[in-house]
Order: C-alpha cells, then structure tokens, then sequence
C-alpha cells in the first residue's frame, strides 16, 4: 500500500516537474537554441516527428517517447543522428524499445530547474545505453523498468551545467522499483560520487560484476574473490570493492589499505589491538549500497585516534555512514576535534545533512554544534537566485518521499 501510494506521489511530482509554465519554456529555449531547432510537441510519434529538428546539433525540446511514440527502434536512432545536446527534459515511458541507443550520440541533456532525465515502466528495455552521455544536468530518475540489467552510462561523469554562467544547484539520483540483478558499474559510480551537487538518494543494490583489472590506470580488487582476508590481499589495491572485516589478527596486515583511494562496499573495524587507525590516509569516496554503515568501529579499546585525512564524498543508504560504538573516551574526545571525521555532510546549500557521524549514539554534529559542514559549493557561485524558486523544498520532500517509501 504504502509503496502504491509512494509511487504515486512520485508520479505526481514529476508530473508537476514536467509542466513548467509555457513562459519559463519559452525563455529557457530561447537562450538556449535557435528557434528552428526548437521541438515544441508533446509528444514524439509518427505524426510529430516531421517537426524535430534533424539538422540540428543542439535541440531544445521536452522530449516525452512513451507509449503513443509509434516509430521503429531504426527510425529513432535517424531521428536523432546529428543531435548532440538537448535543452529540456527527456522521458522515456512504457516504450517497447530494448535499448536507449537511439540516443548514443547525445552528450549532454540539461534542463531548466523543473526538468527530469527519467526512463520508467519500459518493461523490454535492457539498458539505457546512452553511451555517448558526458554531462546531465538534470534530475536523474530511472524506475520500474522490469528487464533492464544496467543502465550502461560509461562516461557519465557530470551533473553540473555547461554553460559557466548557469547557476550550480542540487541534483537528485533515485533508481528505484528494478528487477533484483539489476546493478550500478563501479565505472559509473566512480564518476557519479565526484560530483559535490549529486545526492545518490535510491541506488540499486548490487554493483554489477567487476569486468577489469584496472579503472582510469588504478588496480582494482575484490576483497572476499580476490583475497578473503587482508592477509592474502594485495597491498597496491587503489578502488577496492567487497565487504572488509579487520578483527583480532588482522592488525599487521592493515598497511594494505593505504593505497585504496575508493571503496565500494564497507568496513568494519571489529576487536583489534591496534593504537590508532592512521590506515586509511588515502581514501577518497566511500560508497555503499547496503543498509548499513559504511565504516563501522566497534570495540576497539586500544584505538586512541582514527583519522580520514583525505575522504571527499560518501554515499550511503543510511544516514549514519560512519559509525563508533563500545569506544573509548580518548577517542570520543579525538574524533570531536576531527572535522574530516566528524562534519555532516550536506547538500550544496549547507541545509540539509544527508549524512552523519554516529559516536556512542550520538551524532557528532549535535555535540559538535559548530562543527563545518561540507559538500558547499567549491565554485564560490551565487546560490541565492535558485533559492527563490520552490524547487528546493521539492527536493526536501522527494528526500522525503523516498526516505518513508
Ligand atoms: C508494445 O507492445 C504491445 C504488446 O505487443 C502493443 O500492444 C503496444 O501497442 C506496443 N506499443 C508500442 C508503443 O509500440
Ligand atoms: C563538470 O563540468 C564543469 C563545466 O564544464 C566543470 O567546471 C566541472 O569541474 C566538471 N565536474 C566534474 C566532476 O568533472
Ligand atoms: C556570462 O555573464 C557575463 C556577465 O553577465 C556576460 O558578459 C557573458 O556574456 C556571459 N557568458 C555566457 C556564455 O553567457
Ligand atoms: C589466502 O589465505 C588462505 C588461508 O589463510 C589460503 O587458504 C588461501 O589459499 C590464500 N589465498 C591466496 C590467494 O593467497
Ligand atoms: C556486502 O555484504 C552484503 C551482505 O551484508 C552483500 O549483499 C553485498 O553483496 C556485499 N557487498 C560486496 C560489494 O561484496
Ligand atoms: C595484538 O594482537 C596480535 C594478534 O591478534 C598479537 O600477535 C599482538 O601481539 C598483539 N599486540 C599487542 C600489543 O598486544
Ligand atoms: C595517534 O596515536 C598514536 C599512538 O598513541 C600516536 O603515536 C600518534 O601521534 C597519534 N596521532 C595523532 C594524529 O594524534
């Protein structure tokens, strides 16, 4: 019931998303496109399609292929050879199609504040597959798509706007309602986590099987294939997936970690006799896609610090994505002093915490009132235009949508 009720409120919203005001259309598809490469239909079908502009590079158009779109899988891959950029929006709906890759040519889709990036209900699709895809700026949602296996989004790496005088603001992830082996690549996620204005808030929950040794150069491991435990686990690991144990025997092993850079996957740092965690000075991002923590520190009572002097960005599926229980009051004490342990992170305004640190039951922010938060805008770009608009509390209650659902 609730989950009906939840989609439905969903729908609800990206519909209202979609339906921006004839005026606010008008104005972002004139600063964006000549008029000739404008496609102002509702709908793209075979009655339409005489009308999309095919000679241009960049479009301008709120594109809906649904359900009424009744063109061939080869005719839409035509229909959109030259297209490279999209000013708008994209929806792909209840379509037959088993494959986005009539749309592999385009490189960037970014839309106005309202705009969506969204494939749901396409029960024979396999993959999104847009290959080409560099830049959405957009928000991303991909839901009840029964057959896909992956999205296939290579070079996805960049959910800002191309234009250097658009505004930054917060984009919003929800992959939601997929068949149980559908999965994210490590590929993917390594470069959706870069992005500082990206919260992550539904993912899949399974990476999808690890193809390669290497990812941009750095060795990739599988901690619990490659090795089981750290003791037969390469020390050169830089993105490391798998669920990492450290217990009693493991602390002469620990040095193994500090070439890893990512993790996906978790750690947990159980009874070990070690006087500080100082091995973990080269991680970056942290992503976790179970519902857990993901880095848990639990009764280790020779531990007196325990730092992260380089981490960027974590996801998590919970909000305590780094936890401390049965520890003692040194280290209490040390990590309170500790922003890079202890700070919130939040969204790019600074308002709302997505996630936190969890000592002894408390988070670290509350006891730390003054503590910095991070993830703000390293650009020094305005932010106070966007914060006229209602778009913000639409994101707080999509966040809080999915957080009850
Ligand atoms: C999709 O397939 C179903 C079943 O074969 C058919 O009824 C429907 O018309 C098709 N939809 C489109 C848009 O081609
Ligand atoms: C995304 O693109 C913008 C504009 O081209 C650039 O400033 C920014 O650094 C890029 N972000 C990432 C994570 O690559
Ligand atoms: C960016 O804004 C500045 C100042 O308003 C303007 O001079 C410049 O042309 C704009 N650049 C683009 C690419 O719109
Ligand atoms: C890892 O260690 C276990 C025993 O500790 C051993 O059985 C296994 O063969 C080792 N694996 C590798 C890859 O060295
Ligand atoms: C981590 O453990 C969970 C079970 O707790 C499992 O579902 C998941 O696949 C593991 N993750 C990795 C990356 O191996
Ligand atoms: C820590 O534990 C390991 C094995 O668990 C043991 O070999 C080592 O001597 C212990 N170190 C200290 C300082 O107690
Ligand atoms: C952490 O504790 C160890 C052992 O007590 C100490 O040698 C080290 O200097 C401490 N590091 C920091 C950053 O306080």
């Amino acid at each position: 019931m609730l989950q009906i009720f939840c989609h439905q409120v969903l729908i609800f919203f990206n519909i209202i998303s979609l339906t921006a005001t004839q005026a606010d259309i008008s104005e972002f598809f004139d600063s964006h496109c000549e008029s000739r490469c404008n496609f102002l239909e509702e709908h793209l079908n075979s009655k339409t399609k005489a009308s999309f502009p095919t000679g241009c590079s960049t479009v301008c158009a709120n594109l809906l292929i649904d359900d009424s779109t009744d063109i061939s899988q080869d005719k839409m891959t035509l229909l959109f050879k030259n297209i490279k950029v999209l000013y708008g929006s994209l929806h792909v709906y209840r379509t037959n199609y088993t494959s986005g890759r009539f749309l592999a040519g385009l490189k960037v889709i970014e839309c106005d504040s309202n705009g969506v990036f969204m494939w749901d209900e396409n029960q024979n699709m396999i993959e999104i597959g847009m290959t080409s895809l560099t830049t959405c700026f957009c928000n991303f949602d991909v839901n009840y798509n029964s057959n896909m296996k992956w999205m296939n989004l290579p070079n996805l790496r960049n959910f800002s706007s191309i234009n250097s005088n658009s505004t930054q603001r917060q984009i919003e992830m929800v992959i939601y309602s997929m068949p149980s082996n559908f999965c994210i690549s490590i590929q993917e996620i390594s470069n959706f986590i870069q992005n500082s204005n990206l919260y992550m808030g539904d993912l899949p929950k399974t990476f999808c099987p690890i193809t390669s040794d290497f990812i941009s150069g750095e060795k990739v491991c599988q901690f619990g294939i490659d090795a089981t435990t750290l003791r037969n686990m390469t020390s050169n690991c830089v993105r490391v997936s798998g669920n990492i144990t450290i217990e009693a025997g493991d602390e002469e092993f620990v040095y193994k970690l500090k070439s890893m850079k990512y993790l996906f996957g978790s750690l947990k740092i159980f009874n070990v006799n070690l006087t500080q965690v100082d091995f973990l000075s080269s991680l970056e991002y942290v992503v976790t896609l179970d519902n857990k923590p993901a880095i848990e520190m639990l009764s280790n009572h020779f531990v007196l610090n325990f730092t992260l002097p380089s981490i960027k960005r974590v996801r998590s599926t919970i909000q305590e994505w780094l936890y401390f229980a049965l520890i003692e009051d040194e280290l209490e004490a040390f990590i309170f002093k500790q922003p890079n342990v202890c700070s919130p992170f939040t969204d790019i305004y600074g308002r709302t915490v997505l996630y936190s640190t969890q000592i002894a039951g408390v988070h670290c922010e509350d006891k730390v009132p003054n503590v910095p938060s991070r993830n703000f805008p390293t650009s020094g770009r305005d932010n106070s235009a966007f914060s006229l608009h209602g778009c913000f509390q639409t994101i707080i209650f999509m966040i809080f949508v999915h957080f009850i659902c």
